[in-house]
């Protein structure tokens, strides 16, 4: 039985793609990594991933996974912080099918990663309630529990201070206000005391490109629960599309 699947990571920077092993979390191809077209409307970027599955060319049936920057419910995409707004509402999964043409299983993606980190990663075989957090463009949130993912939790829209905590706490938000590692980590005190206040996790995972800094904040950070940094870093979303759409049942 083949244990290979296409992950394809859609980012409003960049669009990510590559075979992973979904046994042991290891890519077997090289990653392959393209810009989000301007605007990040729907025909173009599903365009660019469309363009990345065929170089990888995996075999017809490999499955494919592929996780995008927004609440994904029945494979429509409800939300877009960080893209074009003509994705609210958008029937996403099916677009994909048709240009790809193959069925995809369709995911948030930071539940892509958080999932990622608990089979391969930082929070691998962890129990209880793991947060996992990718601070990147906007601020995504992972809930799982038991292993079990909870999806569409979409906490880096808190609102804390009568603000969109992803505004104050996201590493835009760091790069926006130019702010020290010190006063970005006051920032992150409040967003990951605030988490903690209401969910009482057992572990929190950070992840996002800045997290391979994280000797920079995290020591800055106290709180109850243990806080490390994601060890899949960049390829947690391919990691984890392809091993939630691996699986997934077969669609019909
Ligand atoms: C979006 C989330 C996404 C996160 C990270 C947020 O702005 O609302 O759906 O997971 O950014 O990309």
């Amino acid at each position: 039985m083949t244990t290979l699947a296409v992950g394809v990571d859609i980012g409003g920077t960049g669009i990510k793609g590559a075979i992973v092993d979904v046994a042991s979390g290891e890519l077997t191809t090289d990653r392959i990594k393209k810009a989000t077209p301007e605007g990040g409307k729907p025909h173009d970027i599903v365009a660019v991933a469309k363009s990345i599955v065929e170089e990888l060319a995996p075999a017809a049936d490999v499955p494919v996974g592929v996780c995008f920057p927004a609440i994904v419910r029945d494979g429509k995409t409800m939300s877009a912080a960080n893209v074009s707004k003509k994705w609210i509402g958008f029937e996403a999964e099916a677009l994909f099918e048709k240009e790809l043409g193959r069925s995809i299983h369709f995911v948030n993606d930071a539940d892509a990663a958080g999932f990622a980190e608990q089979q391969f990663g930082a929070a691998k075989g962890k129990d209880g309630l793991v947060v996992v957090t990718t601070l990147g463009t906007g601020i995504g949130t992972a809930l799982i529990n038991d292993g079990v993912l909870i999806v569409n939790s979409e906490l880096g829209h808190l609102e804390i201070d009568g603000h969109d905590a992803e505004t104050k706490a996201s590493f835009a938000a760091k790069e926006r206000d130019d702010l020290s590692w010190k006063h970005w980590a006051k920032r992150l005190q409040k967003y990951y005391s605030t988490l903690e206040a209401l969910l009482s996790p057992e572990l929190f995972v950070v992840g996002g490109g800045v997290s391979k800094h994280h000797e920079e904040f995290l020591p800055l950070l106290d709180l109850q629960a243990p806080i490390i940094p994601a060890t899949l870093r960049n390829n947690a979303g391919i990691i984890g599309a392809a091993t939630l759409a691996a699986q997934s049942k077969p669609q019909a």
